[in-house]
């Protein structure tokens, strides 16, 4: 049963990042790019990588196995690709309750805040209109791999609005995929705490962009975790949270 439900998994992957039939997303696209996750895809739901993906997999097993209590959630969706894969680990795992949290603003990043964040000073992502993805397409996005459901669960709006208040008690697995300081220093404010014993936290950012890495050792330093960063590839890592 566990090789079957790693089988579809694996295929989803395979579906969400085109890698399976890269020709029909962009001529001429660079595979190595694809598979490395550094390209952002014509049609793929997930810009992630296979590797990203992959640790993704492999993270939501072990909370599935181990039973670890708590929903999941992700800060940043883009296309959903990767919400999309954990709601698919909830079906696969024939787990009963848990939800899927899909934050966003829908509608790309904030202008950076150097006032309050000046790690993000001249860090402008907001005008990126390919980052921009509105809650329609990302639900329609869902449904095209029958997975849309009232425990798919759409938090709109910037983290600072929404994460804090959202009606969450616990979560078994977080990831971060929101580029800034900002948006990982708020996500991890909100959430961390939330995070069971044996809970995951996958950060998509850290080797990518300096300011994300330094909201994670800001925040591990002040909230004293000393829990080994492991890396994924260029620029994801995980860690769990001690029992
Ligand atoms: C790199 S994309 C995420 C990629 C995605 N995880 C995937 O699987 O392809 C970053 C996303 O974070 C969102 N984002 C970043 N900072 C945010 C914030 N402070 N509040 C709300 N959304 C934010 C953007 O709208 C964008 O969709």
């Amino acid at each position: 049963m566990r090789d079957l439900r790693l089988r579809y998994l694996d295929l989803l992957a395979g579906c969400l990042s085109r890698e399976l039939f890269l020709e029909l997303d962009e001529p001429g696209v660079d595979p190595a790019d694809r598979h490395e996750g550094r390209d952002w895809p014509a049609t793929a739901e997930t810009m992630i990588g296979r590797r990203r993906l992959d640790n993704l997999i492999d993270c939501l097993a072990t909370v599935l196995d181990d039973d670890i209590p708590g929903d999941v959630i992700e800060t940043g969706v883009w296309r959903g690709g990767a919400t999309i894969l954990m709601r698919a680990a909830l079906a696969a795992w024939e787990d009963p309750d848990r939800s899927v949290w899909v934050a966003d603003s829908f509608n790309g990043l904030p202008p950076p805040d150097a006032a309050a964040f000046p790690a993000d000073e001249g860090v402008d992502l907001s005008g990126i209109g390919a980052l921009a993805v509105s809650r329609a397409e990302v639900a329609s996005n869902f449904e095209r791999y029958g997975l849309l459901d009232d425990r798919v669960r759409f938090l709109e709006g910037w983290f600072a609005d929404t994460l804090s208040s959202a009606p969450i008690s616990r979560l078994a697995l977080i990831r971060l995929d929101g580029d800034l300081y900002q948006s990982t220093w708020e996500a991890l404010d909100a959430l961390y705490p939330k995070l069971s014993p044996g809970g995951i936290l996958i950060v998509d950012d850290y080797g990518a962009f300096e300011p994300c890495r330094r909201a994670v050792h800001a925040y591990r330093d002040q909230h004293h975790i000393h829990e080994e960063i492991i890396t994924v590839d260029w620029t994801g890592v995980w860690w769990r949270r001690d029992r």
